[in-house]
């Protein structure tokens, strides 16, 4: 049940998979940026292997999160916003949960077209989504490509936000992403 009463704060569930998310945001693009620079090996494989496996992590962990999110009322943001900073604070919002999404299922995608399999470290395998399809492979690598560099320039966007909320406008933005302590609301 959706909780009408909006809280003052995000409660623990909701921040442990912001936070777990975001650190394997940055696992991914490591990875992948290492497997990058290397010829076609047995190195550039495993640590390929290794981002199919975080990636498909983030896919389970973004469906989590959006069940959790759908059921559990987030914060307002402050008053003083106006509606361009809203909008701009939703929107961006938004396209994570979408890129969340559609950023492991390029990739599963792109694999399933390789018939790569991609497995989850080394426990079990997911099945291929499509057949083997050279033309869709390269396709959806662009895709998977292009889309990481507009996450890439969002999370630039929302960090630079939750800072200027943190050390300009002073308010409890960021503190209320954070464990208790921090924050002047209480908490769900
Ligand atoms: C949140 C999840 C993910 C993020 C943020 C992400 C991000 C990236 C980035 C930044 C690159 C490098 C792009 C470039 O070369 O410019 C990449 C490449 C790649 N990703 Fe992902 N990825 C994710 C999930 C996945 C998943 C789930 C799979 C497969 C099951 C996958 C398979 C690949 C492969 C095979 C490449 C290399 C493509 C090539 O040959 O250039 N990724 N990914
Ligand atoms: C790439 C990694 C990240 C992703 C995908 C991400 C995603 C999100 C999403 C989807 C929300 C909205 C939560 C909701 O209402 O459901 C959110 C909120 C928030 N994020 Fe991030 N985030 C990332 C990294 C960060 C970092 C590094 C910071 C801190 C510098 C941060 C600070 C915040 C804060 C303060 C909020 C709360 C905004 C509010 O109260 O309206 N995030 N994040």
């Amino acid at each position: 049940m959706p909780n009408p009463v909006r809280p003052a704060r995000y409660g623990a569930v909701a921040q442990l998979l912001h936070w777990v998310i975001a650190a394997l945001i940055v696992v991914q693009f490591t990875l992948a940026y290492l497997a990058d620079d290397l010829p076609l090996g047995v190195r550039k494989l495993a640590l390929l292997a290794r981002h199919k496996s975080f990636g498909m992590t983030v896919l389970m962990l973004a469906l989590v999160r959006l069940l959790w999110r759908a059921t559990h009322a987030a914060p307002e943001l402050p008053a003083r916003m106006n509606a361009a900073e809203r909008l701009l604070a939703r929107g961006t919002h938004l396209a994570f949960y979408v890129l969340l999404f559609a950023m492991p299922l390029t990739g599963w995608l792109m694999s399933s077209a390789k018939a790569y399999s991609v497995s989850w470290f080394g426990l079990f395998t997911w099945p291929n989504l499509i057949a083997k399809n050279e033309r869709a492979f390269e396709l959806l690598r662009d895709v998977h490509d292009d889309l990481s560099v507009a996450l890439l320039v969002i999370a630039v966007l929302h960090v630079l936000a939750a800072l200027k909320h943190h050390f300009w406008d002073k308010d409890d933005v960021l503190a209320r992403m954070l464990p208790r302590g921090s924050s002047k609301g209480g908490s769900t």
